[in-house]
């Protein structure tokens, strides 16, 4: 991949693993602790998508918070848990190649950056607790703009601030769907695939499909 000068990551599923908070309480969830926390992203991403089409935006910290009220409710969990499994998701893990891999795109002098439906806090919290700080040149969250990912204003943040063209970046995402927006935005968008996933059928077909991020530096 050419004249690349921006290398930006989503966030959730992408960097850090999403799964992490529920798996730290697997012990007092028992087995179905996977499930729920499959059903507590899922839900966490169609009020996202719902409310930028009804146009009745909450930032995402209120909407993890929505999303697990339900799955803890669906899934029969004890409401006590629902501190300790909010506090969970401002420290995700990163996904073990990730430190390394960044450190080393760092010193290539690419631009980096994280571009997430995350709040400034939440990117904060998430890069400090896990030693990024410095890594990142910006951490652009969706409420510059007030709707959330696929809406083009979203991805138009990054080209605003670089003044560069579309196809300088190369955006990187685990959701399919940020994918295609990115892809259909005009970024040339690549696919990390973790967990042997299916692509949509949303116009984008992405050049590249990764396992996980040390395959980049072989492409970029
Ligand atoms: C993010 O924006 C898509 O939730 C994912 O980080």
């Amino acid at each position: 991949m050419k004249n690349i000068k921006a290398i930006i990551f989503d966030a959730y599923g992408t960097l850090f693993d999403v799964n992490s908070a529920a798996e730290k309480c697997k012990d007092q969830i028992g087995d179905k602790w996977e499930g729920f926390a499959n059903f507590w992203r899922t839900t966490q991403l169609e009020y996202t998508w719902l409310r930028s089409l009804m146009k009745r935006h909450k930032d995402f910290w209120k909407i993890t918070e929505d999303s697990l009220d339900k799955s803890m409710k669906a899934f029969n969990i004890d409401p006590s848990m629902k501190d300790e499994l909010l506090n969970l998701y401002k420290v995700l893990s990163p996904f073990k190649e990730v430190p390394e891999v960044l450190k080393n795109l760092k010193e290539k002098n690419f631009k980096l950056a994280i571009l997430s439906n995350g709040t400034p806090d939440l990117l904060n919290e998430l890069v400090k607790s896990n030693n990024l700080d410095n890594v990142f040149d910006d951490l652009f969250s969706i409420e510059q703009v007030g709707i959330y990912k696929p809406d083009s204003k979203v991805y138009d943040m990054p080209i605003n601030k670089y003044r560069i063209e579309k196809n300088e970046i190369a955006f990187l995402s685990a959701n399919t769907w940020d994918v295609s927006g990115g892809g259909n935005y005009g970024f040339n968008a690549i696919w990390v695939n973790r967990n042997k996933n299916i692509f949509d059928n949303l116009d984008y077909k992405p050049n590249f499909e990764i396992k996980n991020l040390s395959e980049l530096l072989n492409i970029i």
